[in-house]
Formats: structure tokens, C-alpha cells, sequence
């Protein structure tokens, strides 16, 4: 069930550069799953779009963001403090689906913020995970992530899908730029797995109704708020 929730700041904290560590707490019992996102909105009237920010945590009433601090919108929400009321709406979208084998989680930049809650929400479960995590720049929150797999890689410039080997999995969860995802739908071309991609769209509803990120796929049109932002890779970069 999709909500509006007027959430309460618990934190918002720069963590590296232009990126931002920021937790709401007030949030109804419903948790989101792996893959899914919210529209946030930190002000009134402008800019009048909310805008889409993945799930990196979520726990018992709380939920966090992280995200780059990029336009408009995103540096406005640089600037809540603890205290300060957030407007949200979700948990929307078709996040990634459940996995079982041997699990790669690949993530670029932003990208890299929904693969910490899907390595917490795969690793319970006891399959083999290996991370990979590509920055442009100074590389952030490794910290965070290795307690939660089997291996993690992390690169500062150059690109991490040379440092995946996807005949060793059986899944693979990407999110990042178009580039990187791309790559890696043509390393998987012709193996056994599943790709798995989370897509960017400029968004306006989040809800299925306004067509705004309407993005054409090898089953016709799709709606990345709702029928993705996560697709088979198959469906958008061919077999
Ligand atoms: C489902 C989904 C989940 C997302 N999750 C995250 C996340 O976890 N962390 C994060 O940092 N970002 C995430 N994004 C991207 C984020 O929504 C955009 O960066 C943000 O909306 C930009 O708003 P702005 O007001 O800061 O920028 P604007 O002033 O609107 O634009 C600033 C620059 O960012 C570009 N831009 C704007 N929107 C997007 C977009 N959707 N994708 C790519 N470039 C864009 C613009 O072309 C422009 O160059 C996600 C996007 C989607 C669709
Ligand atoms: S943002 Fe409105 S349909 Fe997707």
C-alpha cells in the first residue's frame, strides 16, 4: 500500500562530496521492499515535482536515503535538519525480486544506494554474496557494506563491470548509469543468470498516472514508477 507520510528527521548528514546520509523516523509499520523508492519533498509549492530517492535502509519505523546532492530539489534537501518535517510518498515501485544462488550486487555512484538494503535483505536468507561498487571519485561507506558479503570490490575511477566475473552468478543486481548497466547486460549475454537493473527516470506522479517516465522497452512502453524502476535486463537491453 502506497502512503503519505509526513515523516520527522532523525538525521541528515554529508557523508562524502556532494552525498548525504539522511534518516526519517514516524514511518507507518508497512516496510518497503529491495528496490523500491519514495518521492521526497522537503519544501511547499517549488519546485513542484517531489522527487525519487531509492531505499538504502529501512528498519523498525525508520527509513534512509542516501543521495547526491546534484539540482535543485536534492541540495534543498541538503539543507533539513534534524527536527524538520519531510514530506514522502510510497513505498513505490517493483524493486528487485527475490534471489537464490550465487548473488552479485553491482552498483555506480548514486547507484549504490539501493544494493545496501538488498544486501540486507539476500543475506539472511544465506546465499553467497559478492559486492561491487564503482565511483568516479573518492569511494564511501565500504564500511557499511563488507560486513554484509562475501567479497567486496570497490574501484575509484575506471569502471567496475571489468572487475565482475558474471559467469561465477547466478543473479546479478545493477544500478547505476546507463553506461555500466549496458556493459554488463553484454558480459551476461548468452549465461544462465538473471540481470536484474534499476533504472533512472525523470518522474512527476511516482504513481503509474502521469506517463512522465514512460520508457520503451521489448514489451512495449513501461512505466519505470511502477512497473519498475527494476527490470529483467533482458527487457530493456535485448537478450
Ligand atoms: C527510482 C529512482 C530512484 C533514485 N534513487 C536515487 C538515490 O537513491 N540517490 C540519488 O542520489 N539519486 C537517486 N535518483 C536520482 C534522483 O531522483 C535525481 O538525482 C533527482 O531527482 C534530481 O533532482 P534535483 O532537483 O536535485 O535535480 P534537477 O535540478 O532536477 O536536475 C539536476 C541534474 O540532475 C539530472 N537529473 C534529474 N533527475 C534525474 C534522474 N531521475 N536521473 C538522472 N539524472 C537526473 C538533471 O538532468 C540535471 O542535470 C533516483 C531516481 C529514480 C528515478
Ligand atoms: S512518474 Fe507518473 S507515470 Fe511514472
Amino acid at each position: 500500500m502506497v502512503t503519505r507520510i509526513m515523516a520527522k528527521i532523525l538525521s541528515n548528514k554529508n557523508i562524502a562530496s556532494d552525498f548525504w546520509l539522511l534518516t526519517v523516523g514516524d514511518i507507518p509499520e508497512q516496510k518497503p521492499l529491495m528496490g523500491q523508492f519514495y518521492m521526497l519533498r522537503a519544501w511547499d509549492a517549488e519546485p513542484l515535482l517531489s522527487r525519487p530517492i531509492s531505499v538504502f535502509d529501512a528498519d523498525e519505523g525508520t527509513v534512509s536515503f542516501l543521495y547526491q546532492a546534484l539540482g535543485r530539489g536534492t541540495k534543498m534537501l541538503s539543507e533539513c535538519k534534524a527536527g524538520d518535517n519531510l514530506a514522502l510518498l510510497g513505498p513505490l515501485g517493483t524493486g528487485f525480486s527475490g534471489v537464490s544462488g550465487r548473488t552479485a550486487l553491482v552498483g555506480g555512484g548514486a547507484g549504490i544506494a539501493p544494493l545496501y538494503f538488498a544486501a540486507k535483505t539476500i543475506r539472511p536468507g544465506g546465499n553467497p554474496l559478492d559486492i561491487f561498487l564503482g565511483f568516479s571519485g573518492q569511494p564511501m561507506l565500504e564500511e557499511r557494506y563488507r560486513p554484509l558479503c562475501n567479497t567486496l570490490t570497490v574501484t575509484s575511477g575506471g569502471f567496475i563491470t571489468d572487475k565482475v566475473n558474471a559467469e561465477n552468478y547466478d543473479y546479478i543486481l545493477a544500478c547505476g548509469p546507463d553506461a555500466m548497466m549496458k556493459t554488463l547486460a553484454e558480459k551476461c549475454r548468452g549465461l544462465p543468470l538473471r540481470l536484474e537493473v534499476s533504472l533512472e527516470s525523470r518522474m512527476a506522479c511516482g504513481l503509474g498516472a502521469c506517463l512522465v517516465c514512460s520508457r520503451e522497452t521489448r514489451n512495449g512502453n513501461k512505466k519505470v514508477c511502477k512497473d519498475g524502476p527494476v527490470f529483467n535486463a533482458r527487457e530493456i537491453y535485448g537478450p
